[in-house]
């Protein structure tokens, strides 16, 4: 990009920010109040935008409404949690059910636990499930299962590779406050030769991986990389563990339904407590065994809320009346169209879109690395000040997307602002195209 070309687009920026700061006075002020109890005025730092976050007052259907009273169609739907909207009437149902006739925190195994356990299980072809309260819990369990039916500690992950708060891979490194600092192999994204390698090598206990990146600009596993990785773990006697947190949502059966794998353990999260905090890991029922609390030893799993009657109810209502097999893969193939007139969109741009079904990132590359040639976040340098600009632009046409690119699609969404969407795309293309032609 030439030097005249990067002042006009930090110029826009400049401008963008200011009037960004003159539209959302009041989350600016709330922001500034919640510094006085939180460090930076955050509780969840993904959540965190310079030169300060907009505050949401509330959520109806696939919409958004700020403090500010601007009103947002929502393509971030809760980073993927919100795939049933802010007030579907059949959670609304559920939880008032709960709230009126089942009572909270009961303290006892219920029968309802046992009815969303086994829609769960019919549904990703797990043999048995536990539940958690966070998909981050429930990568830790699957992990501790895996390390004591091995007997072994290490795991193998993949850069860039977000499996929770404190299981975090960039830049070749645990994050700073990963729950454990060492005992990981950390491979490169696709590259099948170095995870192969990996799996085979001294004290591998799993391998833990999504099957689209989530925070790797939504690349996916190419089929021959889940397929290898597969053999290779069965073949040196590692547990293959597919990180579904994100990805369950893609199809009826997961990403690994969709691409026809069968991973040793699956974990889960998001969407599937039909809004309400959830976590789960299950699938082969001799590893999940070692929790059969009827036998000496087992391993100990334990979590005041896992079978709480608010996320046994709406998850289970979620699944059986609003994201049925059906819907679910109509859902998909709108997700898939909507990526396909985006990539069509920016074609031959620096702005490129990629993701499955309802899940997809968008990315500004800097330098010259062809589309083609990117398999992995390693392949290519963002370009933050283009991606800063598009963020401002498009909360300004009204769509709530995250800073960082990640859009995900909340089920009721209608046609017309997907594409609406594309449209506001194609202009900031249109407006910006010197900067953004290869
Ligand atoms: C792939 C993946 N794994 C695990 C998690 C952690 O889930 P939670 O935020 O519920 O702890 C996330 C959350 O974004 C995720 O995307």
């Amino acid at each position: 990009m030439s030097s005249s070309s990067s002042q006009n687009i930090s110029q826009a920026l400049e401008e963008a920010k200011a009037r960004y700061v003159v539209r959302n006075a009041k989350s600016k002020s709330l922001h500034e109040e919640a510094t006085k109890s939180f460090p930076g005025g955050n509780t969840r730092t993904v959540l965190h935008t310079s030169p300060f976050p907009i505050s949401m007052k509330s959520g109806k259907g696939y919409q958004l409404t700020s403090e500010d009273g601007h009103v947002y169609t929502d393509l971030t739907a809760e980073f993927t949690a919100a795939l049933y909207g802010h007030s579907n009437p059949v959670i609304l149902d559920a939880v008032n059910n709960v709230l009126n006739n089942v009572g909270l925190n009961i303290g006892a195994t219920t029968p309802q636990e046992q009815l969303f356990a086994r829609e769960l299980c019919r549904r990703f072809d797990l043999e048995r499930v536990r539940f958690t309260n966070s998909g981050t819990e429930a990568n830790l369990h699957a992990l501790a299962v895996a390390r004591l039916v091995t007997k072994k500690r290490k795991v193998v992950v993949f850069n860039k590779g977000y499996h929770g708060g404190v299981l975090m891979f960039w830049g070749g490194k645990p994050a700073p406050n990963n729950v454990d600092p060492d005992d990981w192999i950390i491979v490169k994204y696709n590259d099948l030769d170095a995870a192969v390698k990996a799996i085979q090598s001294e004290g591998v206990a799993a391998v833990l991986m999504e099957g689209m990146q989530g925070n790797g600009s939504c690349l996916s596993a190419t089929p021959e990389f889940l397929a290898g990785v597969q053999d290779a773990a069965a073949k040196a006697g590692v547990l293959f563990i597919l990180d579904e947190v994100m990805t369950s949502r893609i199809s009826a059966s997961g990403l690994a339904g969709l691409r026809g794998i069968k991973p040793d353990l699956k974990t889960f999260g998001k969407y599937l407590g039909g809004g309400l905090a959830f976590g789960g890991f299950g699938g082969r029922a001799d590893i999940m065994g070692a929790f059969d609390p009827r036998q000496t030893p087992s391993i100990p799993h334990s979590g005041t809320f896992n079978n709480n009657t608010l996320v046994t109810h709406a998850g289970y209502a979620g699944l059986t009346k609003i994201y049925t097999l059906d819907i679910a893969d109509k859902f998909f193939k709108i997700g898939e169209s909507f990526i396909s007139k985006l990539q069509e969109t920016v074609e031959g741009t620096r702005l490129g879109f990629s993701g499955v079904g309802s899940i997809l990132c968008s990315r500004f590359v800097d330098g010259d690395t062809e589309v083609k040639d990117i398999k992995c976040a390693d392949d290519f340098t963002e370009n933050e000040a283009l991606k800063d600009l598009f963020w401002f632009e498009m909360l300004e046409q009204g769509f709530w997307i995250t800073r960082r690119g990640l859009i995900a699609l909340v089920l009721e969404t209608p046609q017309s602002e997907l594409d609406r969407f594309v449209g506001a795309v194609q202009a900031f293309v249109s407006k910006y195209d010197d900067v953004l032609a290869f």
